[in-house]
């Protein structure tokens, strides 16, 4: 059984895509053991109760330094014991030691197709705002394996989506979850807990 620890920040729709892929066995062989998130009161939070599943929120603001965070964000990932670390959603810049402790263990899904709209500064719905300022035609998800760089780690999988006239950054980002997020993550999981 592989042991994945999901990090979020905010409402936790791909986290509860994991959930729902878990119980329904569209992800085999895992177990999730813990919800991390940086943001206390965030609806990702609620869902892992739901699902009773330990969560633990490691906040900056509770710390003194970057570096007091980075080590609790570390030891409570740790206090987990991880096979996998998922990142879904969780906006904070994953501390170097994390990556060296768990290389190619951790994993994240960004809304566009890397190379296009990534790196510092696209997350959330600025992806979907500078995809349509663009006019692309096609962005997508991608789900990457997270090293030293800011969405620069090696791909697992992509999937395109259409950019349809008259959408928004919001309409643009749902259908993204929908038709890209939602089903991809749970597949990248799967496939490594059966690889
Ligand atoms: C998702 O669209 C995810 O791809 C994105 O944040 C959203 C979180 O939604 N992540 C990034 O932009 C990372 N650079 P969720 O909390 O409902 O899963």
């Amino acid at each position: 059984m592989l042991r994945v620890v999901v990090m979020v920040s905010g409402g936790g729709t791909n986290l509860q895509a994991i959930i729902d892929g878990v119980a329904d066995g569209t992800i085999s062989n895992t177990q999730l053991v813990g919800v991390i998130s940086n943001n206390p009161g965030v609806y990702a939070l609620e869902r892992a109760k739901l699902a009773n599943i330990p969560s633990t929120v490691v906040s900056p603001k509770e710390y003194e330094s970057r570096a007091a965070f980075n080590d609790a964000l570390l030891a409570t990932v740790s206090s987990y014991k991880p096979d996998l670390i998922v990142l879904a959603g969780f906006l904070v810049v994953i501390p170097e030691k994390m990556i060296d402790a768990y290389e190619n263990r951790i994993i994240n899904i960004h809304p566009s197709l890397i190379p296009a709209f990534c790196g510092t500064g696209y997350y959330g719905l600025k992806v979907h705002e500078a995809a349509l300022e663009r006019g692309v035609k096609v962005t997508g998800a991608t789900v990457h394996y997270v090293d030293k760089g800011t969405d620069t780690g090696p791909i697992i999988m992509q999937k395109a989506v259409y950019v349809e006239e008259g959408d928004t950054p919001k309409t643009l980002q749902q259908r993204v979850m929908e038709q890209a997020e939602w089903k991809l993550l749970p597949a990248a999981i799967n496939k490594i807990a059966n690889q």
